[in-house]
C-alpha cells in the first residue's frame, strides 16, 4: 500500500511508478523547448544568408559585400536585429498572459495555444514577401514561445513523480539544445539552396510545433491543474492513471491541501513583493539575468555571423555552429547526470572559471589578430572556434539548465507560479536586450565585447559564492527551514516566516 515515506529526510516518495504514460506526456510537453531552441538556432543562420539579406535588408547586404567592409560592423543594422529580437519582446508580454491561461484553463490548453500561435508565425515567416510579414510572423512565434515556456516546465514538474522531477525538468532544456542543433544543421544544408533556402529554414520550424499540437491530443492535463480548477474526481482519476497505481490518497490529499492554501493567496504577485519573498525573487531574476549576461546568445544567435566576422566563409561558419550545437546538447546531458551529485554551486562556479578564461582568450585573440579589415589567419580562427566550444560546454552544464531549475525549486507553493512567470519574463527581457544590442556592441566595442561579458562572469561568480545557497537534495517545502533561515544573508528576510508556518499548520487541522 503506498504511503508517504520520508527517506533520509530528503525525498518524499508517494509510492507511484514512472509509467509509460508519464514518459509520453513529458516527451510531448518538452517539445515546447524544441520550438524555443529551433528559433534561437535558426535566426543567426538565416540572417547571414545573402538571399535573405538581399530581399529584406539590402543595406546590410551592400555593407557586407562592400570592398572596404569593416569586420566588426558589417551586420550592424537595427532592423536586422529587430528580426531576431522582436520574438523575445513578444514572448516577454505573452508569458504574463500565459500564466493566467495556465491557471484558468490549464497547462495542456496553454501548450496547444502555444503550438497554434507558433504555427501561424511559421506560415507568415516562410511565406513573407515584405518586412512587415516577417516581423509579424516573429511576434506570433514569440507569443508561442512565451506560452510554451510558461506551461511546459510547469507541466513537466507537476506530472513527474517527486524523485524524478529534476530529471524531467531538465528534459525541457535538453529539448532547447536539440532544437538549436537541429536548426544549425538545417541552416547548413539550406544555405546553398538559392534563392529560397531561408524560406525552408523558417518553414521547418513548423515541425516541432506540429509535434506539440498532435502530441497534445494524446496527453492529459496535470492533476494539479485539474484540482486547482475544482475538477476533483477527474484530478483523482488522472493521478491514478499517470502513477500506475490505485491508491494515490496521500499524494492526492497533498495536492488538495496545496491548492487550498494557494487559493488563500488572492494576489500572488502582491505576495511576491513582500519581504519574505525577496530571497527567491532576487535569485530567480538574478539567475536569468546572469544566464543571459554570460553572453550565450551572442554565440547562439550570431555564431554563423560571428564566425564569418573572424574570417570563415559562409559554409565553414555554419558548419562550426553545428559543432557548437552538438557540444551544447552533449554537455546538457552531463548536467542531467551531475546536478544532483556534485550540486548546483560546484557546476556554476566551475563554469564561471571556464567561461572567464575562454572569453578573455577570444577577446585577446581578436584584439591582437583581427583588424577592422582583412581576415584572421586560419589557424588563429580555429582557436577562436575551440574557445567558443569550451565556453558553450561550460554554459550547457551550468547556467543553461540551472537558470531554469533553480527558480523552479526555491519558491514556496503560494508564490511558485507567479514567481516562475517572473523568471520566464526576465529571461525573455534579457534575451531581447542582448539580441538587440549585440551586433551594435560588436561594432562599437570591437573585440572588447568579450571582455564585457567576462566582467559579468566575475560578478556572477561572486554572487554564487556569497548569495546562492546550495539546494541539492533539499525538498522544496523544507527550503525555508533548511536553506533560507540558515543563510548568513537571507535569514534576515525570514523573520515573519513563523506566522506562515502557524497558518499552514492551522489549515492542515
Ligand atoms: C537559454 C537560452 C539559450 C540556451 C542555449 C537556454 O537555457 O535560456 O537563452 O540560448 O539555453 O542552450
Amino acid at each position: 500500500m503506498p504511503a508517504v515515506v520520508i527517506s533520509n529526510g530528503n525525498a518524499v516518495d508517494f509510492g507511484g511508478k514512472i509509467t509509460y504514460y508519464v514518459i509520453l506526456c513529458a516527451v510531448v510537453a518538452a517539445t515546447g523547448g524544441l520550438m524555443f531552441g529551433y528559433d534561437i538556432g535558426i535566426s543567426g543562420g538565416v540572417t547571414s544568408m545573402d538571399d535573405f539579406l538581399l530581399k529584406f535588408f539590402p543595406v546590410v547586404y551592400a555593407k557586407k559585400h562592400h570592398a572596404k567592409e569593416n569586420n566588426y560592423c558589417k551586420y550592424d543594422n537595427q532592423f536586422l536585429q529587430l528580426f531576431t529580437s522582436s520574438l523575445y519582446l513578444a514572448a516577454l508580454v505573452a508569458s504574463f498572459i500565459a500564466s493566467r491561461t495556465c491557471s484558468n484553463y490549464g497547462r495542456k490548453l496553454t501548450l496547444q495555444m502555444a503550438s497554434l500561435f507558433f504555427l501561424s508565425g511559421v506560415a507568415l515567416n516562410a511565406g513573407a514577401i515584405n518586412l512587415t510579414m516577417l516581423i509579424l510572423g516573429r511576434i506570433l512565434l514569440g507569443i508561442g514561445v512565451g506560452f510554451a515556456n510558461q506551461a511546459a516546465p510547469l507541466f513537466l514538474s507537476e506530472m513527474a513523480p517527486v524523485k524524478y522531477r529534476g530529471a524531467l525538468n531538465i528534459l525541457f532544456q535538453l529539448n532547447v539544445t536539440i532544437g538549436i542543433l537541429f536548426a544549425n544543421i538545417i541552416n547548413y544544408f539550406v544555405a546553398n539552396i538559392h534563392p529560397q533556402g531561408w524560406r525552408i529554414a523558417l518553414g521547418i520550424a513548423g515541425i516541432p510545433a506540429t509535434l506539440l499540437f498532435v502530441g497534445s491530443l494524446l496527453i492529459t492535463e496535470t492533476p494539479t491543474s485539474l484540482i486547482e480548477r475544482q475538477k476533483l474526481t477527474e484530478g483523482l482519476n488522472t493521478l491514478k492513471k499517470i502513477r500506475g497505481i490505485d491508491n494515490v490518497t496521500a499524494e492526492y490529499d497533498e495536492l488538495v491541501l496545496a491548492s487550498e492554501m494557494a487559493r488563500q493567496v488572492k494576489h500572488p504577485y502582491r505576495n511576491l513583493m513582500k519581504r519574505k519573498s525577496r530571497p527567491q525573487l532576487v535569485i530567480a531574476i538574478a539567475m536569468q539575468v546572469f544566464q543571459q549576461f554570460t553572453g550565450i546568445n551572442a554565440i547562439m544567435f550570431y555564431a554563423p555571423v560571428l564566425f564569418q566576422t573572424v574570417g570563415f566563409k559562409s559554409d565553414a561558419s555554419l558548419m562550426s555552429s553545428a559543432i557548437v550545437g552538438t557540444i551544447n546538447v552533449l554537455s546538457t546531458i552531463v548536467s542531467v547526470v551531475g546536478v544532483d551529485r556534485v550540486g548546483r554551486r560546484v557546476l556554476l562556479l566551475e563554469a564561471c572559471v571556464q567561461m572567464l578564461v575562454t572569453q578573455v582568450a577570444i577577446g585577446a585573440i581578436l584584439t591582437i589578430d583581427l583588424k577592422d579589415t582583412g581576415d584572421l589567419p586560419k589557424s588563429v580562427a580555429l582557436w577562436v572556434v575551440v574557445c567558443v566550444c569550451l565556453y558553450v560546454m561550460s554554459f550547457a552544464w551550468s547556467w543553461g539548465p540551472l537558470g531554469w531549475l533553480i527558480p523552479s525549486e526555491t519558491f514556496p507553493l503560494e508564490t511558485r507560479t507567479a514567481g516562475y512567470s517572473f523568471a520566464v519574463s526576465s529571461n525573455m527581457l534579457m534575451t531581447f536586450l542582448i539580441a538587440q544590442a549585440f551586433l551594435s556592441m560588436l561594432c562599437t566595442m570591437r573585440a572588447g565585447v568579450f571582455f564585457f561579458f567576462a566582467a559579468w562572469v566575475v560578478v556572477m561568480c561572486l554572487f554564487v559564492i556569497f548569495f546562492l545557497p546550495e539546494t541539492k537534495n533539499i525538498p522544496i517545502d523544507e527550503m525555508t527551514e533548511r536553506v533560507w533561515k540558515q543563510h548568513w544573508f537571507w535569514k534576515r528576510f525570514m523573520e515573519d516566516e513563523d506566522d506562515i508556518q502557524v497558518a499552514k499548520f492551522q489549515m492542515a487541522q
